[in-house]
């Protein structure tokens, strides 16, 4: 964790989560690795005085307060799996921004030409390798579905971000099949209004079905040590539920609720729009042309999942990032004709300078609304 800098020796996340990890390790892993409920996850990284707290290892310190831009940095991961390269390419250019960090993962299970036709695009794309902000997982990893092997995953690219991606202010955890529906600029710009402290995870300790389903069973995940991709499987015997802290659905939700510090950060909402089935099911739908309205109408900046090549896609790029087809969304800091900024990257503008549209409106009602609710509070880790 160490690192050469020493700002980026003061960021907490890493070892706040590695320190619970040791001891929670074991029990969480076969728990609760998120399912599609709760794929987005925010982070912060602390910017006021917070108490100290115990990292197992001394040498661990928390983050001081990082610098006081009025805009904030988002750090975004962006993974998927074989056949995904091109839908991660697509979804990557629609949340480009270069203020942002991100880092892509395509995993094992994916060709390795595949994975180097992916290397190649983000180091040849002029854009990326002039403003050097996004990184690929090289060492890439074998993620299960529903396995340990999605959190130690979402861990190494959170590494990668804290100690090559400079300051930042919230981590995004997104994949190949999740799409944003409002502009950086409108991210940016109504994210600058609000207290960076805050996470936005949608989480519950009713955990229901899942205690039986999830909790319990004692499961081995094959990407830990097998290079050949395969299903979870599950051991005869059972465990009891853990008594020494709550859980709650999400991995990452159960260590922030049970840490004292934290409880009051959380916003419970993912800020994504999901179709589920009543009630529902393991997977979401997928979404189609007749979700379109009820996804506007929902003031959410992200929306999964999609399909490879869904039409839906081509209507949110034009009506709703004003994206051409291979280009980047248009903001402040590019609002060329040509979408394919070869030659005229080098006119990017002022990036602190954000073009807010419709979609930060949006945003900023969703937010609103979540954060003057009557029960904001009692939904904090309850
Ligand atoms: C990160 O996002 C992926 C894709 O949405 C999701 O499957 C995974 O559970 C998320 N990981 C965490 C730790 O939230
Ligand atoms: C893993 O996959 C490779 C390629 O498909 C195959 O040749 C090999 O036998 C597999 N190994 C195991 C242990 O299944
Ligand atoms: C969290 O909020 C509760 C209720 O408002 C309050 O009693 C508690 O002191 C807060 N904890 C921290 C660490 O701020
Ligand atoms: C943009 O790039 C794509 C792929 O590199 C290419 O197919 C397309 O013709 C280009 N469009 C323009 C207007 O240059
Ligand atoms: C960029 O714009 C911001 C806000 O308008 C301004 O404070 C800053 O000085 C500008 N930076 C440069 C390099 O022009």
């Amino acid at each position: 964790m160490e690192t050469n800098n020493k700002q980026q020796k003061k960021k907490w996340f890493i070892p706040l989560v590695l320190s619970l990890l040791l001891s929670t390790l074991l029990i969480l892993f076969s728990i609760f690795v998120s399912s599609d409920s709760s794929s987005l996850l925010y982070l912060y990284r602390t910017r006021g005085r917070v108490e100290e707290p115990r990292f197992v290892e001394s040498k661990l310190r928390l983050s001081a307060t990082s610098s006081s831009d009025s805009v904030p940095r988002i750090a975004y991961l962006i993974s998927g799996s074989m056949g995904d390269g091109g839908t991660l390419k697509r979804t990557l250019k629609a949340l480009y921004h270069p203020r942002n960090q991100y880092v892509v993962h395509l995993d094992l299970e994916a060709s390795s030409q595949e994975r180097l036709e992916l290397a190649n695009f983000v180091k040849n794309e002029p854009l990326f390798s002039k403003v050097g902000n996004v990184r690929m997982v090289v060492k890439a990893n074998l993620v299960t579905y529903r396995g340990p092997t999605m959190v130690t995953n979402t861990l190494h690219a959170a590494a990668i971000l804290l100690k090559e991606g400079g300051l930042w202010d919230w981590f995004i955890n997104l994949s190949a099949s999740d799409y944003p529906l409002i502009t950086q600029d409108d991210l940016l710009h109504t994210l600058s209004s609000i207290p960076r402290h805050l996470n936005f995870i949608e989480h519950t300790s009713d955990i229901g079905w899942k205690e039986d389903q999830r909790a319990k069973p004692v499961i081995i995940d094959p990407a830990l040590y097998s290079v050949n991709k395969s299903d979870l499987f599950w051991v005869t015997e059972k465990r009891n539920v853990p008594t020494a802290y709550k859980l709650f659905t999400g991995y990452f939700h159960t260590v922030i609720c049970n840490a004292e510090e934290f409880r009051n950060t959380t916003v419970n909402h993912d800020l994504h729009f999901i179709s589920w089935d009543n009630p529902p099911k393991q997977h979401p739908h997928f979404l189609t042309i007749d979700n379109y309205q009820k996804m506007v109408d929902s003031n959410t900046p992200f929306a999964r999942k999609f399909g490879r090549n869904e039409p839906l896609l081509d209507k949110i790029d034009t009506e709703l990032l004003g994206r051409n087809e291979h280009g980047y969304v248009p903001g402040r800091w590019f609002d060329q004709a040509n979408p394919n900024i070869t030659e005229s990257y080098s006119a990017i503008r002022n990036i602190t300078e954000l073009k807010p549209g419709p979609g930060a409106e949006r945003l900023k009602r969703l937010i609103n609304g979540l954060l003057s609710s009557e029960d904001f509070h009692t939904k904090q880790c309850s």
